[in-house]
């Protein structure tokens, strides 16, 4: 189980609640590693890191950001989250977290594998109706059959949006929280 102090330490707009919702899921993972959108400085990234490190098959977080977005400046104060997180991977023992530094559209991560390697994605990166999309489209290919998928800011109108054709597509809702939603496919 995470640390709720650690978890606190940890900038970010990530509530002990979503965690619990989160690290619930993802604890449940039988296969695939976990990816996550959006890193800002970990607080999210940690919850996955203790959830992956309890599992017994042991998958590796994958998590990418730019670290240095104009809105990241305006909205979090920080110029660059890079060096923050680092210092938080370090201190929250995040040994099985693998940082990639880029644009989710650059997604270089997927062109070096073909095959379906994701067990668990979270996307937390643009509140953008157009963005949330075109970011779901470049990760659905390589999502496992099985796989969970948790998005943040699911009261956002814009998320909310693009969940719900998901959700009345091919996919399930399976946990609804403040402002979260976990869902798999059907
Ligand atoms: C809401 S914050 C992530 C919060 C984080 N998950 C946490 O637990 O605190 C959104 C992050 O997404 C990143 N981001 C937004 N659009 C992106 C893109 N197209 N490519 C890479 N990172 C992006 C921003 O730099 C920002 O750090």
């Amino acid at each position: 189980m995470f640390d709720k102090k650690i978890l606190d330490s940890i900038h970010g707009q990530f509530s002990p609640a979503q965690a619990n919702l989160m690290y619930r899921w993802a604890a449940k993972v039988t296969n695939g590693q976990f990816v996550e959108l959006g890193t800002l400085c970990g607080k999210a990234t940690y919850v996955l890191s203790v959830a992956a490190k309890e599992l017994k098959y042991k998958p590796w977080v994958i998590t990418l950001d730019t670290h240095n977005l104009d809105f990241v400046r305006m909205k979090y104060g920080r110029t660059n989250t890079f060096v923050e997180f680092m210092n938080n991977m370090q201190l929250a023992k995040m040994s099985n977290v693998l940082p990639i530094v880029g644009k989710i559209s650059d997604a270089y991560i997927n062109l070096m594998r073909k095959d379906k390697y994701i067990g668990f994605l979270f996307l937390d990166a643009s509140k953008e109706y157009a963005d949330v999309k075109r970011d779901f489209g470049q990760f659905e290919p390589h999502l496992l059959g099985d796989a969970t998928v948790v998005f943040h800011d699911y009261d956002w109108k814009t998320i909310k949006k693009f969940v719900d054709e998901l959700l009345a597509d091919s996919w399930k809702s399976l946990e609804i929280g403040k402002n979260i939603i976990a869902i798999k496919r059907i």
